[in-house]
């Protein structure tokens, strides 16, 4: 007769050996981690608490009341990464390919219930053949309740995906409700119908890795955040990212001390804009001179390259960076860029990260392509969600700003908090040339005369005096001293409350 603790560990072992040695050789083979690897790699050493690992499945179709594997292909329980609460859940492909049954489910959902109530992010490490194909329309029902409270969690505690393994059907809009989504070059993709039903419906040939891989969605469809090389990059970026997070709403992002002066200039910032308007440089420059350490966790990448986003520290605290990048379409806004930057500055105010955006800004995008686009609806997506926000807003125009753009970009209508400009900063509705053929037309033919127009209004105003006349700019700074401008003006606004009114919910253009 066995005891009842060598039944536990008993029990406790066959769980942990997921869908068998087997299942778990040929996993490896691939290059992968199991679920519990993962977790491994992912969390503090030795913090992870599991939780459910002995719920089976109910299933009694198709032979499944044989086939009970403990834990039933999903980890769930939480831990913590840098001595910081989280709630996680990892399936287990070894286990009926991890896909999804009803009990499965509600294992997640019992996590996500979880980190609901404690106020603390939840990462799922996804690795699922979708809706477990025995269960039918009991897996749907569990993929709903997921949805549901993806939904309800959504700017109250921190969501992140990391795609790790096939993701296909309606099981992607999971992952696509929550803020961040990694994926991990050539072993993952997602995609709403695979590519054997793309070339049935539209007589397209295409691979899994063309039509969802990580590349795809990284450079293409903008749906991934991050690809990354391999699992154990990916995961240990993550817990990079997590730190640059509060816990939830109610919080604000960790304090990390750095070494790095409030105090330190960059004098190399001073020449960093070229004396010609029409010659770009390198924005991402600008950033990594200004922010602790030169630590930035840039998200998006390689999508609509003409924005930069992503997580930076200033004086120890988290920051949002927003930057136009005149290095890709000079900088200018288009339906892409407007959406990216849009849906960062939501993540940003729904969790207490200010928000510091650099602008050289041309305007819109012309042409057809936009506008057929929807660059209307989806520009407003921007502009939206800078007057919406209420964390603090630091603005530092280091060129142009120009047109709408100048508007939407954080500017001081928008309640910047704190609007800067660089001395060679130009504030207008549109660049000289431009606006001397539309004002002085009937002067078109005479060069000389469109050549002194151009340059009078260019002295007008290719400068920032006439906004900081007007207190659009709070003060003119000399680029070597932006980072510790942008220092002071956070520890200033660090006490800011604004509330915006009472509402149900706005209604942002979609
Ligand atoms: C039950 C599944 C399964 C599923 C895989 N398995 N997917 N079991 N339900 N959805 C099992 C396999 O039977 C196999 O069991 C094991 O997992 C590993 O699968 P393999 O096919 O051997 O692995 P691989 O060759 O790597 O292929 C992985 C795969 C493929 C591409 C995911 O298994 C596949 O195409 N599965 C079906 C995917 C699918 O159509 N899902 C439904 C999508 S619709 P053994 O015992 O041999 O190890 C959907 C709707 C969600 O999800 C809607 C939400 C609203």
């Amino acid at each position: 007769m066995q005891t009842i603790d060598e039944q536990l560990q008993d029990r406790r072992t066959a769980a942990r050996s997921g869908g068998g040695q087997a299942r778990v050789d040929k996993h490896h083979a691939k290059g992968k981690l199991t679920a519990r690897e993962r977790l491994d790699a992912l969390l503090d050493e030795n913090s992870f608490k599991e939780s459910d690992m002995f719920v089976e499945h109910r299933c009694v179709d198709f032979g499944m009341q044989t086939q009970k594997i403990p834990g039933d292909g999903v980890v769930t329980g939480w831990g913590t990464i840098n001595g910081r609460l989280v709630f996680v859940f990892s399936q287990d492909f070894t286990v009926f390919g991890g896909s999804l049954s009803e009990a499965h489910a509600e294992k997640i959902c019992k996590v996500m219930d979880q980190a609901m109530k404690a106020g603390a992010p939840l990462i799922g490490l996804n690795d699922s053949g979708g809706a477990r194909i025995q269960e039918g329309v009991a897996s749907l029902g569990g993929y709903a309740e997921v949805f549901q409270r993806n939904v309800l969690a959504s700017g109250v505690i921190p969501q992140i995906s990391m795609i790790m393994g096939p993701c296909a059907g309606g099981a992607v809009y999971s992952p696509a409700m929550t803020d961040f989504i990694f994926m991990v070059r050539d072993s993952s993709y997602m995609f709403v119908t695979g590519p054997e039903v793309v070339k049935t419906v539209t007589h397209e040939e295409v691979t899994h890795e063309e039509l969802g891989g990580a590349d795809t969605h990284a450079m293409t469809s903008g749906v991934c955040d991050i690809a990354f090389e391999n699992e154990l990059e990916a995961l240990q970026q993550l817990r990079d990212f997590y730190d640059f997070l509060p816990l939830s709403n109610r919080e604000k992002p960790p304090v990390r001390p750095t070494s790095d002066s409030m105090h330190r200039r960059d004098t190399s910032l001073d020449t960093l804009v070229p004396d010609n308007p029409n010659q770009p440089y390198d924005m991402k420059e600008l950033v990594h001179k200004i922010v602790d350490d030169s630590h930035f966790f840039e998200l998006q990448p390689d999508y609509a390259k003409n924005i930069v986003i992503g997580m930076a520290r200033m004086n120890g605290s988290t920051v949002g960076i927003v930057a136009n990048q005149p290095l890709i379409l000079a900088g200018c806004l288009d339906i892409k860029s407007s959406i990216k930057a849009a849906r960062f500055v939501r993540f940003c105010d729904a969790f207490n990260i200010p928000i510091i955006t650099l602008v050289d800004v041309p305007g819109f995008l012309p042409g057809t392509a936009q506008e057929y686009g929807g660059i209307i609806k989806h520009g407003a997506k921007l502009l939206f969600a800078y007057a919406e926000c209420t964390v603090p807003k630091i603005t530092v125009i280091t060129r142009k700003a120009y047109g709408g753009a100048y508007d939407v970009m954080a500017s001081k209508h928008l309640r910047g908090d704190v609007n800067l400009a660089w001395p060679n900063a130009e504030i207008a509705v549109m660049g000289a040339k431009g606006a001397v053929e539309i004002i002085f037309r009937n002067d078109i033919g005479d060069a000389e005369k469109i050549e002194k127009r151009t340059e009078e209004y260019r002295e007008k105003f290719a400068n920032p005096f006439i906004a900081a006349s007007r207190g659009y700019i709070d003060d003119v700074i000399k680029p070597s001293g932006t980072r510790q401008h942008i220092c002071k003006s956070l520890a200033m606004l660090a006490s800011k409350e604004l509330e915006n009114p009472w509402r149900k919910h706005d209604n942002l253009p979609l």
